[in-house]
């Protein structure tokens, strides 16, 4: 266990059910210097062992701490950073660039629970661990191995190792080609959002039904049997619509169905969270959210 500490970026989480605020210290337990980043919160350099304190509103949606390698500042707090850089600041106001480890929060989401994880999704940089100190579930959250080593070439950059959506750039890895092609901006994923799907996915595992949850958001659902299907595969069959839809009337063609991309391109839902779960009959059920709702109607997508 002691090894696993000593080679991560370790992130305690105090204090979450203050009322006001929560405290999160983040300490580096890498041998070398990083240079940790949090929005909110800014960034400071951390040598080994070092520890920064920060707090935070306790009502915050999409909150990530990261850790920064490879970085030079001046004494204005300017210059760059081989991994994880936000536009070249020592003190970031705007996400990093990737491949970084995330530690992802959202205090009070979704009935007032709050949301922990650690993410590979925009690429491997240093390992991690998240873990609250205070409240009922104390578990760690551990990504404490350095898969630098094994990240295969294609993904392989400088001080990290890339997701491949940020290489590859395609509809298989990244979700939001259907949006790109109608000139929207991307999704970002919300981890709230990903409480309730997932949270309602298991609901049903038992029956297996398409049924949707008649909760606040947006929801596509999916089901998919004989196969392994994937977000992926779902988010295809809700895109392929996209032939029966015009954009001109804001019509779909006579006995089709194009609400689920019409969701999917909806200019104001601007985060996203899915889940699948086998269920007992071996099919698959797949539900993405999407918040805020769209496909409201009398109103175009984009
Ligand atoms: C953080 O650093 C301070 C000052 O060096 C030290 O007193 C404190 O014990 C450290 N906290 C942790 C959790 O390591
Ligand atoms: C630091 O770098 C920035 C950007 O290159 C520059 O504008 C600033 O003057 C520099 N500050 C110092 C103290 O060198």
């Amino acid at each position: 266990m002691s090894t696993l500490i000593i080679l991560s970026f370790l992130l305690l989480l105090r204090g979450l059910h203050l009322h006001h605020a929560a405290i999160f210290e983040i300490i580096n337990q890498c041998p070398y210097t990083i240079w940790a980043a949090a929005i909110p919160g800014g960034g400071q350099s951390l040598v080994s062992g070092q520890n920064w304190t920060i707090n935070v509103n306790a009502r915050m949606d999409e909150a990530r701490i990261w850790a920064r390698t490879g970085c030079t500042f001046n004494d204005s707090g300017h210059g760059n950073c081989q991994t994880g850089d936000c536009n070249g600041l020592l003190e970031c106001q705007t996400y990093g660039t990737p491949p970084n480890t995330l530690a992802r929060f959202t205090l009070n989401g979704f009935n007032n629970l709050d949301f922990i994880d650690i993410s590979l999704a925009e690429g491997f940089n240093v390992p991690m661990e998240f873990s609250p100190t205070a409240g009922c579930d104390q578990r760690i959250i551990s990504c404490a191995a350095d898969i630098k080593g094994q990240c295969p070439t294609e993904l392989q950059s400088p001080g990290g190792c890339n997701d491949p959506c940020t290489v590859f750039q395609t509809d298989e890895y990244c979700c939001n080609s259907a949006r790109n092609a109608v000139g929207l901006s991307p999704v970002t994923w919300d981890t709230t959002v990903v409480a309730y799907a997932q949270n309602y996915a298991n609901q049903r595992i038992g029956d297996c039904q398409l049924v949707h949850s008649g909760g606040p958001y947006g929801e596509n659902i999916f089901w998919g049997s004989g196969a392994e299907f994937t977000a992926a595969d779902a988010v295809n069959s809700w895109v392929s619509e996209k032939q029966y839809y015009d954009y001109a009337s804001n019509t779909c063609a006579a006995g089709k169905v194009c609400g689920h991309y019409t969701q999917v391109v909806w200019k104001s839902s601007t985060s996203i969270g899915c889940a699948g779960v086998k269920c007992n009959n071996g099919a698959i059920f797949i539900i993405c959210n999407y918040k805020p709702a769209g496909n409201i109607i009398g109103q175009r997508p984009y």
